[in-house]
């Protein structure tokens, strides 16, 4: 499972970059609101700073719209993915998208009846939101693992992108499905490489090490 960071913020992206971990970054209009900067200044310096994909989504909400934003959008890196709504439009751009050679990420996914949607219509990527999901007494872990399954069983390649991740059980769960990517909050990447046991362990390290200098 390739690890994403889930924000628009360049020195959290920058941080986690250093530690060898995040290969690609999702965006989405609340969390560019949040970073305190406008799209355009984001999204370049984003996709300078990791390899893999950078997702950066389309305003419009009709497909014509979607598809004049996506095609400035991908001209900005060639690691920028499209995010396109799950609306009836928004499989019409992805269509038209996919023809053009433009990768994109469906976002808002919430199904799997819109999961094999998005797919049929040449997605690169889907977005099930797990956190959303929980938040109305769903199950979104549940909701990956059977699209991950359903999308083997009939050799989609549409890959899987966990969204909306919200604590460390759901990226343990969602490690399991064999969902090909989660895209994670700072914070939670923050709490995934702490376990107090490893702390306890390096301080008598530390000691024992102290000590046999005496
Ligand atoms: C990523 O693609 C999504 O936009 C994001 O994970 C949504 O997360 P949220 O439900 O915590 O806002």
């Amino acid at each position: 499972m390739k690890i994403f960071m889930d924000t628009a913020n360049v020195e959290e992206i920058a941080k986690f970059v250093d530690w060898g971990v995040v290969y690609g970054v999702t965006t989405n209009p609340s969390l560019i609101a949040k970073s305190g900067r406008t799209q355009a200044e984001v999204i370049p310096e984003i996709a300078a700073l990791v390899s893999g994909p950078v997702s950066a989504e389309v305003i419009s909400t009709e497909c014509a719209g979607m598809v004049e934003e996506a095609r400035k959008l991908a001209k900005i890196a060639g690691n920028v993915v499209v995010k396109i709504p799950c609306i009836p439009e928004g499989l019409k751009a992805v269509k038209i998208l996919s023809a053009e050679g433009i990768k994109t990420n469906v976002t808002l996914v919430f199904s799997m009846s819109q999961a094999l949607m998005a797919a049929r219509a040449g997605a690169t990527y889907v977005s099930p939101f797990i956190g959303r999901l929980d938040d109305i007494g769903e199950n979104g872990v549940q909701l990956v693992e059977n699209i991950v399954k359903a999308f083997k069983l009939y050799g989609i390649e549409t890959e899987v992108i966990a969204a909306s991740i919200r604590n460390l059980e759901h990226v343990e769960k969602v490690m399991l499905t064999g969902c090909q990517i989660a895209t994670i909050p700072t914070k939670v990447l923050e709490q995934m490489i702490k376990h107090p046991l490893t702390d306890k362990g390096l301080a008598q390290f530390m000691l024992d090490y102290q000590n046999s200098l005496k």
